[in-house]
């Protein structure tokens, strides 16, 4: 298990699953999240351990990604962007997509959380990945973001994954030469605020596969996009 790892969107659903998890192992999880005074699930978990830090940080605002990455001390070996919004479910009679100044800023904070936000978030660690003598980034996609789903609606969420699916593919390319391993991961359909009460896994089951992946992430596996039992998905 990579021994030193960020997460980000630490305080609730997979990220909060992963950090309780990964702590068991890990020699220090870095727990990102928007508003650490109002994460008490976490701050919980990171009372409970003396490898956990909670770390601020918002995604889409390059000065908090910035004090965040100015806080770490020393190398990364695994950052985990997980942090992401839904816009819900309808095609294009749903409110979520009417042609309204507000539907199109909801659109696009989609995008900027979705898409911006992870890339923003390897730029900021990259100086602690570098430090590491084997890094991973393991970006948390979805399969709705696949060009081969077949579905008619949540446009804006199912760019956003095809999105940031581009993100790491033209990551894993520019890393490559650094040797740093890039993968884009499924974490299942999961009871979470976003997966909702009927979704398939609980919270756990999604955080120990998702573990078991990043433990195969290497460079072998550079630019792939990978379900969360392990299968390969089509970008
Ligand atoms: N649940 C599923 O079935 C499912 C399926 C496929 C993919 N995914 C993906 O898995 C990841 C985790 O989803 P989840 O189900 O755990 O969702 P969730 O329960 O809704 O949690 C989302 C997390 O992202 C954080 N976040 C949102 N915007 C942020 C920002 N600008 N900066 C920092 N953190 C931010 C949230 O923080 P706040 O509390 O501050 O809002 C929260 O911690 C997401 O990328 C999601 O797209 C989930």
């Amino acid at each position: 298990m990579p021994k030193r790892i960020l997460i980000t969107g630490a305080n609730r659903g997979v990220g909060l699953a992963l950090v309780q998890l990964l702590s068991d192992t890990a020699e220090h999880v870095y727990a990102g999240c928007r508003q650490p005074e109002f994460a008490e699930a976490l701050q919980q978990v990171a009372r409970s351990t003396d490898n956990v830090s909670v770390l601020g940080l918002d995604v889409t605002d390059a000065e908090s990604l910035k004090q965040a990455s100015n806080d770490v001390v020393g190398g990364v070996d695994l950052l985990v962007c997980n942090a992401g919004v839904l816009n819900g479910y309808s095609g294009l009679r749903g409110s979520e997509n009417a042609l309204t100044p507000e539907a199109m800023d909801t659109f696009v904070d989609v995008l900027k959380t979705n898409i911006a936000g992870p890339l923003f978030t390897v730029q900021a660690f990259l100086p602690h990945l570098r430090l590491s003598d084997s890094a991973g980034i393991a970006i948390i996609s979805s399969h709705m973001g696949s060009q081969q789903h077949d579905a008619a609606n949540a446009y804006a969420y199912r760019s956003s994954k095809a999105g940031v699916n581009n993100i790491m593919v033209t990551l894993s390319h520019e890393l490559a030469e650094e040797r740093i391993a890039v993968a884009a991961y499924h974490p299942g359909w999961v009871r979470t605020d976003m997966g909702g009460a009927n979704a398939h896994l609980s919270v756990e089951q999604s955080a120990a596969a998702l573990a078991q992946r990043f433990e195969e992430l290497d460079m072998a596996l550079n630019g792939q996009f990978i379900n969360y039992d392990g299968s390969a998905l089509p970008l």
